[in-house]
């Protein structure tokens, strides 16, 4: 709506007002002076107390008093104008500039809008899939789309054998427990993650190893992890299993990693759980380790809610998960258990929004690339970021568009971060490694060269809203965020 639709000056009459508040449906009218300076706001309620007090219908607002209104002032953020809103009841505000004329009128609805990191982005075929396991009365245990969904990944990323669980978290604590980590073992594990990559290694009462990354992938470091396995072997302490991390929706180096593995037989436990839909030299990501892990957190690339798959060629380690997720019970007619198990399954019902998820996996991974080349593209112009990079091996969903401000730069991460929350922006720092974490702050730590690249990446890295239902408004009212904090400098 024009500014003019809502605006009125002195002359006009108790009538024409009340015909305009009509109209516009607004609920408010802008008292404007004659050089279109800003008065006051006016409410039916104003106009109602004109009447009762003997002004008639025809008569002008002259006689309307001049009072003091809530306004902004031109350049306040979205939380500044939110807070005014909410401390002063009010669903719309005058915005007024140096001059003192009316440059917007905003409205909660608009005002009140925050763009997060990542939400979940369902598609159309969920729904019959879920209403399908209540027709059935197969809500639980298990059931048909557990098992579908287990086959349709396992086809979808071209390995044999999945097993569907709570988390991606559980997928990793089975993981290590099928590959026997246990008291007293070592496992090395990416230190730039989220700590659901490593604490597993600690429910096992093991002792983990933290890798340093690469600055061509932000993944685990060859060279680090060679580091390491020199150490390890000098000190008769090998490693049980490697956790290699694919961050932000890439791949790590797998051949490079896989040959340092592979020379010293460890097995690795790919944790995919950021990179479903991604691909190493043209095959996906999680199928390279011995065992793989997906995510599907309410924050991942696709979602069922709270769920994760766990992957692996060798049909027998999926068998034993699968006897494990269920507290390992024995084949007996009562219960019997020779083994602690866990309850790590996944439902029928959210197996159900899975394969509904897994039909528009493809969309979702175009859509959040499409995201991280509009960022790229838009802000090619502003030389103090460097987008995070996407090696010749790599094909990434950026699942979340992540980049690094310069060193050098004037502009500073912490500014970005503060302008971005004063405009009801979620964006986050780069994952913490976990060598900095206090949890961690024993543990072994081999860094990618004299210099750890995973604490520069933590110290000047941010990741953008990136959810494939952002729509191109969302991503220009980021854009325009960082480009305000650049004119700043
Ligand atoms: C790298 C990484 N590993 C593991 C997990 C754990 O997955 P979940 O949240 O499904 O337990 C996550 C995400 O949450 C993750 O980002």
């Amino acid at each position: 709506m024009e500014l003019k639709e809502f605006s009125v000056n002195r002359h006009v009459t108790i009538r024409q007002a009340l015909e305009v508040l009509e109209q516009t449906g607004l609920g408010l009218l802008i008292l404007v002076s004659e050089n279109g300076l800003f008065e006051r706001t006016v409410t039916d309620g104003d106009l109602r107390r004109l009447l009762l007090q003997g002004v008639a219908l025809s008569d002008t607002l002259e006689s309307l008093p001049k009072i003091e209104s809530i306004v902004a002032t031109e350049g306040a953020t979205r939380r500044e104008i939110l807070d005014l809103m909410n401390l002063y009841s009010i669903n719309h505000i005058p915005v007024i500039n140096q001059q003192g004329l009316l440059v917007d009128v905003l409205d909660r609805k608009v005002i009140d809008q925050q763009i997060l990191l990542s939400t979940p982005h369902m598609g159309d075929a969920e729904k019959s899939f879920v209403e399908e396991a209540f027709r059935t009365n197969w809500i639980a245990p298990l059931g048909p789309n557990v098992d579908a969904f287990e086959q349709e990944l396992a086809d979808l990323v071209g390995i044999k054998g999945a097993a569907a669980v709570s988390s991606g978290t559980a997928a990793i604590h089975l993981a290590l427990r099928l590959l026997d980590v246990g008291v007293g073992d070592f496992v090395f594990c990416s230190t730039l993650t989220f700590a659901a990559s490593s604490n597993p290694i600690v429910y096992q009462g093991a002792t983990p190893v933290f890798i340093d990354s690469e600055d061509t992938s932000w993944n685990m470091s060859p060279y680090a992890l060679k580091k390491a396995f020199y150490y390890a072997e000098k000190q008769g302490k090998m490693p049980k299993a490697v956790i290699v991390v694919n961050l932000y929706g890439q791949s790590a180096d797998m051949d490079a990693l896989l040959l340092i593995c592979n020379q010293y037989d460890v097995p690795i436990i790919e944790d995919a759980a950021e990179s479903l839909g991604a691909t190493y030299k043209g095959k996906a990501s999680g199928t390279f380790g011995k065992l793989g892990v997906y995510s599907f957190n309410g924050n991942k690339i696709i979602t069922t809610s709270g769920g994760g798959m766990l992957v692996s060629d060798n049909l027998d380690l999926i068998e034993k998960a699968k006897f494990l997720a269920t507290q390992a019970r024995d084949p007996a007619p009562h219960y019997q258990h020779s083994e602690i198990g866990f309850n790590y399954r996944m439902s029928n019902i959210l197996a159900g929004v899975g394969r509904g998820q897994l039909k528009v996996l493809e969309d979702r991974v175009n859509a959040r690339r499409a995201i991280f080349h509009k960022y790229q593209q838009s802000l090619s112009d502003i030389k103090s970021i460097n987008w995070m990079p996407e090696p010749d091996w790599s094909y990434s969903t950026h699942w979340l568009t992540a980049c690094t401000i310069k060193h050098d730069s004037e502009i500073k991460n912490v500014d970005l971060l503060k302008a971005f929350m004063a405009e009801m922006i979620e964006v986050r720092p780069v994952w913490k490694p976990m060598h900095l974490q206090p949890i961690y702050k024993d543990a072994m730590y081999f860094t990618h060269g004299d210099k750890s690249v995973s604490d520069d990446l933590f110290e000047y890295g941010i990741c953008l809203p990136s959810g494939s239902n952002l729509s191109e408004i969302d991503v220009d009212r980021v854009i325009k965020v960082i480009r305000k904090v650049c004119a700043t400098i």
